[in-house]
């Protein structure tokens, strides 16, 4: 009912509906429209009432609010269920705990906050209010097991194509879970999935893209960025930037779904490659192995050669995702 009395609020541009026009028009008592309106104006809409004239939407917050994620998902196939959260632990353990329902298709985690963001290789992913996306997708894909590792790809292409829309940065994609812009890290993916043999139970993907941040923590300061210290000002618009975002992968994951094409959000990989033509360190279980980056095949995997004693082998080796991490020469890219 929130969204519709936006929506009704939004139709009328700056100008003064009043009660009757939205209890008529909605099917709702004039109690409950004041009921919702109190909502609103908690969640950071801005509505000026006023006797004999009704209610008029004056600004509507900068930031996400349930309203805009309900909005933005009505458009994308691929996602039918939306939780909009304050504060939570970390938006994948939560869609986690979500796939056990399998009524539950699909969905999308969204949170202002996480109180333990989680970060590959078990690491704390800071996730302060309002200061990032953050927000994790449940999927259910008829995509074989052995295939669906290529989803962090997907989902990477997709976040690096819309900041380059929304922002016209050039975003880089570290293969195969970060992005990067002007060698900093700005969003991290995890993936998690439960799979059998023969079978994808779930998979939840897991996105966070710092946005806001004047400064970033101490440790990480080094390899990590916003958007905003990145471009000197504050006027990327989250909601413009997600709904990009969830068009190209309900994009990617249909043509992937639908006709087994995933060259298209590979392609991007390898265009927007941050290790493509450069050496870097391959870490299999800590142990570092120089190589070159020749390209990302088919299979999403990245392939490289070996330099051993600064001598470049002539024998490519196909690496894939899950299995390592990946450095550059002189620390993180
Ligand atoms: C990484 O770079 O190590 C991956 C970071 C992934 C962070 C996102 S934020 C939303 C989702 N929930 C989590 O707990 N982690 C992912």
């Amino acid at each position: 009912m929130k969204s519709k009395i936006i929506e009704l609020l939004k139709s009328e541009s700056k100008k003064y509906v009043s009660g009757e026009t939205i209890s008529k028009t909605l099917g709702v008592s004039r109690t409950a429209i004041w009921k919702h309106m109190k909502k609103l104006k908690e969640e950071g809409y801005v509505i000026e009432s006023a006797t004999q004239k009704g209610y008029r939407l004056v600004s509507e917050p900068k930031e996400i609010t349930e309203i805009d994620l309900i909005k933005i998902t009505k458009e994308i196939d691929s996602i039918q269920n939306v939780f909009f959260l304050d504060t939570i632990e970390s938006t994948n353990t939560f869609a986690k705990e979500k796939a056990k329902d399998s009524n539950i298709h699909s969905a999308i985690v969204f949170s202002r906050e996480q109180t333990m963001g989680r970060g590959r290789m078990g690491r704390t992913w800071y996730s302060e209010k309002d200061k990032g996306l953050w927000f994790s997708l449940l999927l259910r894909p008829s995509i074989p097991p052995h295939e669906i590792a290529k989803v962090t790809l997907l989902a990477a292409a997709s976040v690096a194509k819309a900041i380059e829309e929304e922002t016209s940065l050039n975003a880089e994609i570290k293969w195969p879970n970060d992005i990067v812009i002007k060698g900093k890290k700005v969003c991290g993916i995890l993936t998690e999935m439960s799979v059998e043999i023969d079978a994808v139970h779930y998979l939840v993907v897991g996105i966070g893209i710092n946005l806001l941040h004047e400064n970033m923590e101490r440790e990480i300061e080094n390899k990590a960025t916003s958007l905003y210290l990145t471009l000197g000002d504050k006027n990327v618009d989250p909601k413009k930037l997600l709904r990009s975002i969830l068009f190209y992968f309900d994009d990617f994951y249909n043509q992937w779904e639908k006709n087994n094409d995933t060259e298209a959000f590979i392609k991007v990989n390898r265009e927007k490659s941050a290790l493509m033509g450069k050496k870097a360190y391959i870490y299999e279980k800590d142990v570092p192995m120089e190589v070159f980056v020749e390209t990302i095949d088919s299979s999403g995997a990245l392939i490289v050669y070996p330099i051993v004693d600064g001598v470049k082998s002539d024998s490519p080796k196909k690496v894939n995702s899950g299995e390592v991490s990946v450095r550059g020469l002189e620390g993180y890219l």
